[in-house]
């Protein structure tokens, strides 16, 4: 696990830093009850990402993706945020992150209150019509039929989530990239970091100069070669101590 030792150490190099960019992935989302992708009772034990997280199989096959589709709806809608979406978002208040790159589509970095979040993966809260366009909330789309059909034109419809085989929107790399580069410190919460181009913010963030430090209870891809630090926690958990290390901090 981690020691107060390391939370103290974040929270210097969090004081210290004159740009800090936070990486969030499903790790994030776990003390909030939704399931990560990978790992023990991953998504993707369950549902093939390949087949069911696919845009031809809902393009082609909606039925198939609308049943995985429908297993993250009912756990993603009802979910709140946790202790770390809120301490990611007092830090932005207190001006010490600049910006979350989050893989997640949940929209709870929104919901806790953070402002500028970069939505790599865009989100599952709103659903278009791939025929007339028509968007509508996640959570007014009845998921008794599936796939559900779009209410003016009977059009199959897709949530605003970037599904594999599909850009991630241009905006948002651009804006990831630049943040990456820029930062003198980055934050990879919750993520095993093997889905490109979003595993590659890290490395950027390093090769810029910053420190990298990881919060996330098991070692990953990133520990031993991107990162300048771990913390071995849960990330609600962790983040919640060391903002208020930080607060402690700047009072001092
Ligand atoms: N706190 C922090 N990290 C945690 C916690 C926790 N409480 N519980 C689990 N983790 C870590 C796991 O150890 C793992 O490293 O969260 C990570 C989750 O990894 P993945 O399930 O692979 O999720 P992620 O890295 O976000 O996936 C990236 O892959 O399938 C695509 O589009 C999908 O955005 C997703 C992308």
């Amino acid at each position: 696990m981690y020691t107060d030792a390391s939370i103290e150490r974040l929270a210097r190099d969090i004081v210290a830093s004159k740009k800090t960019v936070a990486l969030s992935g499903a790790g994030m989302s776990v003390e909030s009850g939704i399931p990560t992708f990978r790992g023990k009772g991953g998504l993707w034990e369950k549902y093939n990402p390949e087949e069911y997280g696919h845009i031809t199989t809902l393009r082609y096959h909606p039925e198939r993706a609308w049943i995985m589709l429908k297993d993250m709806q009912l756990a993603i809608l009802p979910a709140k945020p946790n202790a770390g979406h809120y301490a990611l978002a007092e830090l932005e208040a207190l001006g010490l992150l600049s910006s979350i790159i989050t893989q997640n589509v949940d929209g709870l970095h929104h919901v806790a209150g953070s402002k500028n979040v970069i939505e790599f993966h865009g989100n599952l809260q709103t659903t278009s019509c791939m025929d007339c366009g028509f968007q509508q909330p996640s959570s007014a789309v009845p998921l008794d039929t599936i796939p559900p059909r779009c209410p003016k034109c009977n059009g199959p419809v897709k949530p605003d989530a970037v599904f594999f085989g599909e850009a991630i929107p241009l905006d948002a790399l651009t804006r990831s990239h630049q943040e990456a580069q820029s930062c003198e410190l980055m934050l990879v919460i919750g993520t095993e970091a093997v889905v490109y181009p979003a595993a590659s913010m890290p490395e950027i963030a390093r090769s810029a100069g910053a420190k990298v430090v990881e919060i996330n209870p098991s070692r990953t891809p990133l520990t031993d070669f991107i990162c300048t630090y771990s913390i071995h926690g849960p990330a609600g958990e962790v983040l919640a101590k060391v903002v208020g290390k930080v607060k402690e901090l700047r009072k001092g």
